[in-house]
């Protein structure tokens, strides 16, 4: 199966995408933009005429920029000679297709390819294999996509419209909020001069996670809400102040709904939490 792809921003995402297709023996047709080629030898082609010159008909477009720009790049892209003849592709979560609209005025195939992956700087291959990707599209272009997910082993899955926001909110929710949650609990270790900060979290983090995979989240949950154990979490508020506080009375609240749906404490101790939280604000 010859998988045709041309990507533009060769950032994490453009780095990462090219680099997980080059190992599945689908080196990438061209890359084009700004950033750092994947591999050595290879040249980018640094704006879009440069990008579409000569480049064989039906290639599959990924445009890995910033979301803000994409509307932008599309429409430098629908103003140029053939570029109706490929099919583009936006990479960001944060919207559909529409992100690309000057693209299909022109007729040309548009969709959505998101990895819903934290890609590190570099070697941000080794996080795709096993990922779930987003797609949107035509039926003939989500068939495309399928078998690039297949090529680099995501799980696909398509979206209607309306679900890409919920989606997104969703990623920011449990991928960046864990990370600003990790800072603030960092923070309160340091400031008590806790050995082994920041690291002392990390293995507790891990273990959730890999408890929250193998298990229902409602079995996975331990600590002081699920265990009834009210005495310890009016010590916490005691302690807690400013933004650490407001973080831990926000996770409470999160974990309660959690805790209920476990039928594993005492409904009595669930209300006085509850009532614990509305006077702590
Ligand atoms: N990083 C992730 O973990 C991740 C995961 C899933 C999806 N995504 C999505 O992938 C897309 C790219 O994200 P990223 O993290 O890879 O961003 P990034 O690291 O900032 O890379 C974007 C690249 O595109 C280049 N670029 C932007 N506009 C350009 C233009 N008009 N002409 C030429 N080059 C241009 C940028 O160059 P300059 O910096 O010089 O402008 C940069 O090299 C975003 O839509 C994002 O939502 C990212």
């Amino acid at each position: 199966m010859e998988i045709r792809v041309a990507i533009f921003g060769m950032g994490r995402f453009g780095r990462a995408l090219a680099c997980a297709l080059a190992q599945a023996g689908h080196e990438p047709e061209r890359i084009g933009g700004r950033g750092k080629p994947h591999a050595q030898g290879r040249k980018l082609a640094p704006e879009p005429q440069d990008m579409l010159r000569g480049l064989p008909p039906e290639t599959l477009v990924v445009l890995a920029v910033q979301d803000d720009r994409i509307p932008a790049l599309a429409a430098q892209f629908a103003a140029l000679p053939g570029a109706g003849a490929h099919s583009f592709v936006h990479t960001s979560g944060a919207s559909g297709p529409g992100a690309l609209k000057a693209l299909a005025d022109i007729g040309a195939q548009t969709g959505v390819f998101h990895v819903l992956q934290s890609l590190p700087p570099e070697k941000g291959e080794r996080r795709i294999a096993g990922s779930y990707a987003a797609l949107a599209g035509p039926p003939p272009l989500v068939e495309r996509l399928r078998q690039v997910g297949h090529a680099i082993g995501v799980h696909p899955v398509e979206l209607k419209p309306d679900q890409w926001g919920p989606y997104h909110a969703a990623a920011v929710l449990a991928s960046n909020a864990l990370l600003g949650l990790l800072d603030i609990a960092n923070e309160l270790l340091r400031d008590a001069g806790v050995p082994s900060a920041p690291h002392l979290l990390l293995p507790l983090v891990q273990g959730t996670l890999l408890n929250a995979n193998e298990l229902d989240l409602t079995a996975a949950l331990t600590g002081p809400v699920v265990r009834g154990d009210t005495g310890t979490i009016k010590k916490h508020l005691e302690l807690l102040q400013g933004q650490s506080r407001d973080a831990y009375i926000a996770g409470l609240r999160a974990v309660l709904g959690l805790a209920r749906r476990s039928g594993r404490a005492p409904a009595d101790k669930l209300d006085e939490i509850a009532r614990l939280i509305d006077q702590a604000k």
